[in-house]
């Protein structure tokens, strides 16, 4: 069943292809601000803040809502992410504005009284819905670092939603794969702006004026303008029509957390990253330590050793993530431990250079196909120095796909990224346990790494990317392109990607990531390698020693996406 899948996969990732993997120039350059996101609208409005005197930050909080309107399928202000903060003045900060567990949950809501996993519970509908963090988020940001007047930051989005954008052939293609999807969930109401009679054709104008209201609302009131007034009557009335269990209180209570750096030491870089409840930060310095302890620069780019001691290294830190990371505020994360070079030491001494190591005996459990891979990431800088990594997402491609009807905009299905059962996956192929399960107010594991690069107490890069579980691999794999690989930025972004994530036990490729020869090499070997057209979407900035500030969009895996720099 699982091979017939993959075969499934596999064919597909043929057909689509990478006609995206002709080397192009994504950069651009700037020495007053840049902005990198997965839209170009977004970016423009990312810059535009910047050229009116706003700083990063303030940029960050319009880019935050222009993506919700523009980029629907991952941005959002009823979704949650991370941030990750570089002030000019060297001081760093995170803001963890993931969503939580609604007051009614508990551990077993997702499993039936013969002890089935109901998987789809937690992914589809308004019971996968988490408590949404994202308004609460930007408002937060706003208040200690914003510049520039909030209402000012909300109008770019407003105005795009009441005008209405331009469909790329990305957006439309995408919006007519999901048509059947938020159809189902979304049955009966009278304006889904998502689908219309036909399918959406490239040029096709989007009008989301439920949502411009919406938006119109928080502007006017900041955070009661989504948390309370009409804006929350809407979402409950929703969740309740759809017999989920959010409630006013929930709303009411959420709050996003401001959470000290996660700080780790790789070669004579410091990587200030994202802290738990995401998994991102522990897993890349454990990685990168991993990196540096293997002397990964002693092999070639794309040989075998190259990606067999990465995969090996992934499968370790993968099986530390299911067991020891989860929300802080619930568990015992032993963080300093985990990152600590005694402890990988150890971790790592069975690794072999020329012996693959079996998953199952590092750590049992079971898993699926890995599915989706949405979410959105964008780096700011600005003039002054400031810097700011968010990844943010509704997890699936538009969330739970369910629409608030009257208010226009999509619910996140962030429920899924806990351990609904110990050993049972969830849509990215992730398992995990106690450290994990549902509990009330909690909030869920992510792999979401938002993350800043200082060296000599200089900033050097602010990176991210969208990807599920693949995002903590592609965060890893461009900061060794640059370090290990000495990769100019647009080498580093646009070189082929692998992946590895303990289980299943595979190594999923990009096209032309390695050679017939490596490939037989690694297969001889045991490892079972899955092609995949893409893996990740990264949004970069990097800042060269000559003080040159160059931003890298992905574009080669997704066009619409864009550096602005000036
Ligand atoms: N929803 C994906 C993640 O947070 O890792």
């Amino acid at each position: 069943m699982m091979k017939k899948a993959y075969s499934i996969l596999l064919i597909l990732c043929l057909l689509i292809g990478q006609s995206s993997c002709d080397q192009k120039e994504t950069i651009s350059k700037g020495s007053d601000g840049m902005v990198v996101t997965a839209h170009f609208l977004a970016s423009e409005v990312g810059a535009d803040i910047l050229k009116q005197g706003g700083n990063a930050f303030d940029a960050a909080v319009a880019v935050q809502f222009a993506l919700a309107v523009v980029y629907p399928r991952a941005g959002n202000i009823a979704g949650g992410g991370f941030a990750v903060i570089r002030t000019a003045d060297g001081k760093y900060n995170t803001l963890d504005f993931r969503e939580k567990a609604p007051l009614a949950a508990y551990e077993n809501m997702y499993v039936d009284s013969s002890g089935n996993a109901l998987t789809n519970l937690g992914q589809k509908g308004h019971l996968a819905v988490g408590v949404p963090g994202s308004v609460d988020g930007m408002c937060e940001l706003h208040k200690k670092y914003g510049s520039i007047q909030w209402e000012k930051l909300l109008q770019p989005a407003i105005d795009f939603a009441g005008n209405g954008i331009k469909l790329t052939e990305l957006e439309a293609n995408k919006l007519n794969d999901y048509r059947e999807r938020i159809l189902t969930q979304n049955s009966g109401k009278k304006e889904i702006r998502y689908v219309k009679d036909t399918l959406f054709l490239k040029g096709d104008i989007l009008l989301q004026p439920e949502l411009k209201e919406t938006l119109k609302r928080i502007q006017l009131d900041e955070r009661e303008g989504f948390y309370g007034g009409k804006t929350a009557e809407l979402l409950i009335s929703e969740i309740q029509n759809g017999n989920g269990i959010i409630t006013n209180e929930d709303l009411k209570n959420y709050k996003a957390v401001w959470r000290e750096a996660l700080v780790g030491k790789y070669r004579d870089c410091k990587i200030i990253s994202m802290p738990p409840p995401s998994s991102g930060g522990i897993a890349l310095i454990q990685l990168l330590k991993g990196a540096e302890k293997f002397e990964l620069r002693n092999y070639g780019f794309a040989s075998m050793e190259h990606f067999h001691i990465m995969t090996e290294l992934e499968r370790r830190v993968y099986a530390d993530r299911a067991t020891w990371l989860g929300d802080p505020d619930f568990y015992d994360v032993p963080t300093s431990r985990l990152i600590s070079d005694v402890y990988l030491d150890e971790r790592f001494s069975d690794i072999s250079i020329d012996k693959k190591s079996d998953s199952q005996e590092i750590k049992a459990g079971e898993v699926n196909v890995i599915e989706s891979f949405e979410t959105t990431h964008f780096s700011i800088a600005d003039k002054a120095g400031n810097a700011i990594a968010i990844t943010t997402t509704l997890n699936g491609n538009y969330g739970c796909k369910v629409v608030v009807d009257g208010a226009g905009f999509l619910l996140n299905n962030e429920m899924d990224d806990f351990s609904i059962k110990p050993g049972v996956p969830n849509q990215f192929g992730l398992v995990g346990g106690m450290a994990n399960a549902i509990q009330p107010e909690k909030r869920m594991l992510s792999s979401m790494t938002p993350t800043i690069v200082e060296k000599d107490g200089e900033l050097r890069m602010v990176l991210g990317t969208p990807g599920g579980s693949t995002i903590i691999t592609s965060v890893f794999q461009n900061i060794i392109n640059a370090m290990e690989f000495e990769m100019t930025p647009q080498e580093c972004v646009n070189a082929p990607r692998i992946h590895s994530q303990w289980l299943p036990d595979e190594i999923y490729i990009e096209p032309n990531a390695i050679d017939n020869v490596t490939r037989e090499r690694l297969e001889k070997m045991g490892h079972v390698i899955i092609d995949m057209s893409k893996i990740g979407m990264m949004a970069n900035i990097f800042v060269q020693e000559n003080g040159d500030v160059i931003g890298c969009a992905d574009t080669i895996r997704h066009k619409d996406s864009k550096a602005i720099g000036y």
